[in-house]
């Protein structure tokens, strides 16, 4: 018997998604990716849709994936810069909510304070996205999980090590949708940048400071030390984390031939991963980079086209 998934209504955060709705809009991610392959084209199933995107930060892969994920699917999508829209300063975060959601049927935001993704959610009548906030990255996570699947042919069982910024936003999601799968996670982090307790006691990662976490791992996983908004922690940062860069002596150390590389971008190249290996032939930045959009499309055609996740 096939049991219904229930439907999502936003994509604020990965606790709010099941494991079930999460490999839902994996295999609807593969679908589109498939048809877009197979007919060099996607039905317009978002035609006459527009998404709005409101941005406090800068971005490259949130911006263009999602713009070129609802032209591909038929619709529509703008770009609202950090000074258009003063979230929060020029006018409050519900009413941006309501005048938007007369407009467009669907709202991407990427802020600072998570609590305005949240705020935009509850006031907004159209579904609301969270493309990067300081607390977590869902989007990110979801294309990652999509690209380990697509290059390994499996999920579960595989073991994943962050290494890097532990508490940071990619780190937070990937933690989160990892542990939905059935992978298992280590987070390899100097002490004062782990994952917060509380979601380390719930997902049962291992969590080290100690490099030989990265043995036997099937994927080596790394962000920026110092993320948007942290910019003056940059020289702090920089005294810490060097010791925790991906470079070929730790791809070495994973004694693992067929390891997938990974990062977010964007890469501080020389900082947190070396060219050598960014550009090596373990690494699926591009590849997961390209994959932002085909995992997003699932999240549209879900959202706005109510294509349900099977
Ligand atoms: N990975 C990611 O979100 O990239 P942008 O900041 O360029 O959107
Ligand atoms: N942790 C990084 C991710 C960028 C996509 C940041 O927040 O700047």
């Amino acid at each position: 018997m096939n049991t219904v998934i229930p439907a999502l209504s936003d994509f604020l955060d990965l606790q709010y998604v099941t494991a079930e709705q999460f490999w839902g809009l994996l295999r609807l991610a593969r679908e589109l990716k498939d048809e877009r392959q197979r007919l060099g084209q996607n039905a317009p199933i978002l035609a006459g849709k527009a998404l709005a995107l409101i941005f406090q930060k800068p971005s490259l892969r949130t911006r263009v994936s999602f713009e070129m994920g609802m032209v591909q699917l038929g619709g529509h999508a703008f770009y609202i810069s950090p000074q258009e829209v003063g979230l929060g300063t020029r006018e409050s975060v519900a009413d941006v909510a309501r005048v938007l959601s007369g407009y467009c049927d669907g709202i991407m935001a990427r802020v600072f304070d998570h609590n305005h993704v949240l705020q935009l959610a509850q006031s907004a009548t159209v579904p609301v996205i969270n493309g990067l906030s300081d607390f977590s990255h869902p989007c990110q996570a979801l294309a990652d999980l999509f690209t380990v699947w697509e290059q390994a042919g499996r999920l579960q069982g595989l073991t994943l090590a962050y290494v890097g910024d532990g508490s940071n936003n990619v780190a937070t999601s990937l933690i989160m949708a990892a542990s939905k799968v059935g992978m298992k996670v280590r987070v390899i982090a100097p002490a004062g940048y782990l994952p917060d307790p509380a979601l380390v006691a719930e997902s049962g990662i291992l969590v080290t400071s100690d490099l030989e976490g990265v043995a036997g791992v099937d994927v080596l996983y790394t962000d920026v030390w110092t993320s948007m908004g942290q910019e003056a922690e940059r020289e702090a940062r920089l005294r810490v984390f060097p010791p925790y860069q991906i470079n070929r002596e730790l791809v070495a150390r994973t004694g693992n031939p067929d390891l997938l590389v990974m990062h977010c971008l964007p890469a501080h190249r020389g900082e947190e991963i070396t060219d050598a290996v960014a550009d090596g032939p373990n690494s699926v930045l591009f590849p997961q980079a390209h994959n932002r959009m085909h995992a997003q499309k699932a999240l549209l055609a879900h959202l706005i086209a109510n294509i349900p996740l099977k």
